[in-house]
């Protein structure tokens, strides 16, 4: 059993399984997933290799794109899919990059909210001081789940995308906002 990131109410984050092959293809490759982001859907032959990484990959991999299974208590399917990148900041301090994937078929439940709202503790426990996303500044759901989050505008993001703005906040020690 692989060691479990965060729970909610309704979720479980943790490291995909092997199990969780189907259900990782069909999110990574759905059609909707491309509407803000150009890097999805994922051909069928990247998403194979993506979740090989993503199964190699050992937790919290510093530089790289972690990602984490976001499944449904107690044993349900595999809902979406949280994307992180730990990295230091300029500023010093540790930080980490996000996104996140919610099938369509589980989106409007809440369920990307409650993810990223426990995920955020998980990070804040292991020391992350700076959390980051870059977003389409058309995507409504994200900039939603983002600003509940804590995260604020910083303006234009650095990815050349003209649409694309950086979102970022500190996050305090944990019993902190
Ligand atoms: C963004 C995404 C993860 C949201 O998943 P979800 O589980 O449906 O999100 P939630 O149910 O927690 O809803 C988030 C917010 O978006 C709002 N929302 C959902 N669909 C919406 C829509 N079509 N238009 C406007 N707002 C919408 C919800 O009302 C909610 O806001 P509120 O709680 O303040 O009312 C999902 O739409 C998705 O996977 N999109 C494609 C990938 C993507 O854009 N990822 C983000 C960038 S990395």
């Amino acid at each position: 059993m692989s060691t479990v990131v965060a729970e909610t109410a309704r979720l479980i984050l943790r490291p995909f399984q092997p199990a969780d092959r189907e259900a990782y293809l069909a999110i990574v490759g759905h059609p909707a997933m491309g509407r803000f982001d150009e890097e999805f859907p994922r051909p069928p032959e990247v998403a194979k290799a993506d979740f090989r990484h993503a199964l190699e990959l050992a937790p919290f991999t510093r530089d790289e794109w972690n990602e984490l299974a976001i499944a449904l208590r107690p044993a349900g399917p595999v809902a979406g899919l949280i994307s992180y990148r730990p990295h230091r900041a300029a500023s010093g301090e540790l930080a980490v990059t996000l996104g996140f994937h919610v099938h369509p078929d589980h989106q409007g439940q809440g369920l990307a909210s409650e993810a990223m709202l426990g995920f955020k503790e998980a990070l804040r426990a292991r020391g992350v001081r700076r959390l980051c996303a870059v977003v389409d500044r058309a995507n409504v759901p994200s900039i939603r789940i983002l600003t509940r989050l804590g995260l604020a505008c910083a303006g234009p993001s650095d990815t050349g995308v003209p649409d694309e703005l950086a979102y970022e906040c500190l996050l305090g020690p944990p019993g902190h906002p």
